[in-house]
C-alpha cells in the first residue's frame, strides 16, 4: 500500500484529538497562571511596555471565558508580585491602574458569566483606587457561584508563609493553639488560599521556567506547563493544549 503523508490532514487529526480529549472529565479544577512576557510582546512590536500590559489585561478576559467554557472552577492569575514594586514608578503606577481598568471595562460581563472575584496578597499596600475597585468587585460578585477569578495582587509566597508563621505563633502565645495541633491542614488555614484547593495545573508563559515566589506551598503537587508564547498571545488553542496535556499526566502524589 502506498503511504503518503498529508501534513494538513495530520494537523486536523491532532486538533480533533485535542478536542476529544477535552471532553473527558479529568480537567484541572484549579489553574494558576504566571502571565509573563507583556514587556517583550510590546518590545517586539516597537511599542512601550505599558502597551503590552494593556494587551495582557484584555487577554485576561479571553482566558476567563475559555476557563469558564472548560469548567475550570478556580483561575488564579499572578497580576502583581511583592517584587514588582522594584520596577520604575511609572510602570508600577500603570500596573496598579490595571485592576481598576479591567473591572471598569469587564465587571458587567464577569457578573453576567457568574464569575466570583477574589484576591490573594496584601491589599493594604495597594493605592486606594486599586483597593476600592477590587473591593467593590469582590462585593458585587460575592454571591456568584461560577468560576472563581482569584487575582494575586501584591502577592509573594515567602511573605505569605512568614505571615502565617507569625499568626500561628500569636495564637500559641495567646493559648488559642497548642504546638501539637500544628500540621499541614492547620497551616493551610493560615494562608491567603485557605478557602481554595491547591492548583492542579500551573502555566507560565514567555519561555521562563520558574515559580518566581508564586504559590510555593500550594504547588507541592501541582502539574507545571510552560509555553514560549508571550502572555498577550496566549490564546484559546494554547490554553486548551495545556488542559489536554494535563489530562495525560499521571498524578501520583509520591505513591506508585
Ligand atoms: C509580567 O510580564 C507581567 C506582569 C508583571 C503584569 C501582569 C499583569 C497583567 C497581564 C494584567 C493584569 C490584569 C488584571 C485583571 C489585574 P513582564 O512585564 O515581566 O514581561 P517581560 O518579562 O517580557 O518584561
Amino acid at each position: 500500500m502506498l503511504l503518503i503523508k498529508l501534513p494538513f490532514l495530520n494537523k486536523k487529526t491532532a486538533d480533533q484529538t485535542n478536542k476529544q480529549k477535552l471532553k473527558q472529565d479529568n480537567l484541572p479544577e484549579h489553574v494558576a497562571i504566571i502571565m509573563d512576557g507583556n514587556g517583550r510582546w510590546a518590545k517586539r512590536r516597537g511599542l512601550p511596555r505599558f502597551a503590552g500590559h494593556k494587551q495582557g489585561m484584555d487577554n485576561v478576559k479571553n482566558i476567563v471565558r475559555i476557563a469558564n467554557k472548560n469548567k475550570v472552577k478556580i483561575l488564579t492569575l499572578y497580576a502583581f508580585s511583592t517584587e514588582n514594586w522594584k520596577r520604575p514608578k511609572s510602570e508600577v503606577d500603570y500596573l496598579m491602574k490595571l485592576p481598576m481598568e479591567f473591572l471598569n471595562t469587564y465587571l458587567p460581563e464577569m457578573i453576567k458569566e457568574n464569575v466570583r472575584i477574589q484576591t490573594i496578597g496584601d491589599c493594604n499596600e495597594l493605592p486606594i483606587h486599586t483597593r476600592k475597585s477590587v473591593q467593590e468587585a469582590k462585593e458585587r460578585t460575592s454571591s456568584n457561584n461560577g468560576l472563581i477569578l482569584n487575582i494575586a495582587l501584591n502577592y509573594g509566597s515567602r511573605y505569605e508563609i512568614i505571615q502565617a508563621i507569625k499568626d500561628v505563633a500569636t495564637d500559641i502565645k495567646s493559648d488559642n493553639l497548642s504546638i501539637d495541633e500544628i500540621d499541614e491542614t492547620l497551616f493551610n488555614d493560615y494562608l491567603y488560599t485557605k478557602h481554595l484547593r491547591d492548583p492542579d495545573l500551573l502555566i507560565r508563559t514567555s519561555g521562563e521556567q520558574r515559580l518566581s515566589n508564586f504559590l510555593l506551598w500550594q504547588s507541592a503537587y501541582t502539574e507545571f506547563w510552560f509555553t514560549d508564547a508571550y502572555w498577550p498571545d496566549f490564546d484559546e488553542s494554547l490554553f486548551e493544549k495545556a488542559l489536554s496535556d494535563y489530562q495525560q499526566r499521571k498524578r501520583r502524589y509520591g505513591g506508585i
